[in-house]
């Protein structure tokens, strides 16, 4: 599939895929979409406890970035897993802007490691952030109460539904510690039902820039 690096509204970049007309991340602003959805309506909720946090599809690692900035300004504890079966090229990280658009070139390094750090093994990022890359299938995830926390960051149900499937949002919910929450940038009547028919409590938040409404899912016992 063809891919091209583009910009987004708020100057960082994403990959487009043509056939798919897909991107990576909002044509909005990839930053602001992952700021707005990500951390303040799911990370912000744990008030710098620590939190074990998985990621359905690294993709960029923008949202394991902005996750370790996060956690550095807070001094918050993350132990993030993030799960992709299609790990982005060198070259393409590389055309990536948001060491700068973040002004966070002082964690130049990390963004690297991040990258650089072999799959499937944990790594110590740095004294707070461990990161274990999976490289997986979303239909392959079998964890059991493990997370507190699950960024939903699957391509989008019109080109891929069966990743907001039932099949798949049970797996993310037994993944989840009671009490466990859920975000995703998504807000179709199709993936509420979803949410609801495997146990999740869902409320529809006010969506990022350029977007109305967002989900956020929680595993209430
Ligand atoms: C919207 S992008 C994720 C963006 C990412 N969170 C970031 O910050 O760059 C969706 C990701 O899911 C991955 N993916 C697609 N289908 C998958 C599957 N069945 N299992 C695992 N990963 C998949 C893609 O390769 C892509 O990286």
């Amino acid at each position: 599939m063809k891919r091209e690096i583009i910009k987004t509204l708020d100057g960082s970049t994403t990959i487009h895929l043509e056939e798919w007309n897909e991107s990576y991340h909002s044509k909005h602003g990839a930053i602001q979409e992952a700021k707005h959805v990500f951390i303040k309506n799911g990370l912000s909720l744990f008030n710098n406890k620590p939190v074990s946090l998985l990621e359905i599809g690294f993709g960029t690692g923008l949202n394991a970035f902005i996750t370790f900035l996060e956690s550095q300004q807070n001094q918050q504890s993350i132990d993030y897993v993030g799960v992709e079966a299609y790990p982005v090229s060198a070259e393409e990280v590389l055309a990536m802007n948001y060491v700068d658009e973040l002004e966070a070139s002082e964690f130049y390094n990390i963004f690297e490691k991040m990258h650089k750090c072999e799959w499937d093994n944990k790594v110590e990022i740095c004294d707070q952030f461990s990161l274990t890359k999976r490289k997986q299938f979303f239909d392959e995830i079998d964890d059991i109460e493990k997370f507190d926390l699950i960024y939903f960051d699957a391509f989008g149900y019109r080109v891929q539904p069966e990743l907001w499937s039932t099949e798949i949002f049970q797996k993310m919910y037994n993944s989840l510690k009671p009490n466990g929450v859920l975000v995703t940038y998504a807000a179709r009547g199709v993936v509420k039902r979803s949410m609801i028919s495997v146990g999740f409590t869902v409320e529809k938040l006010a969506g990022p820039p350029g977007k109305r409404e967002m989900f956020r899912a929680t595993k209430k016992v």
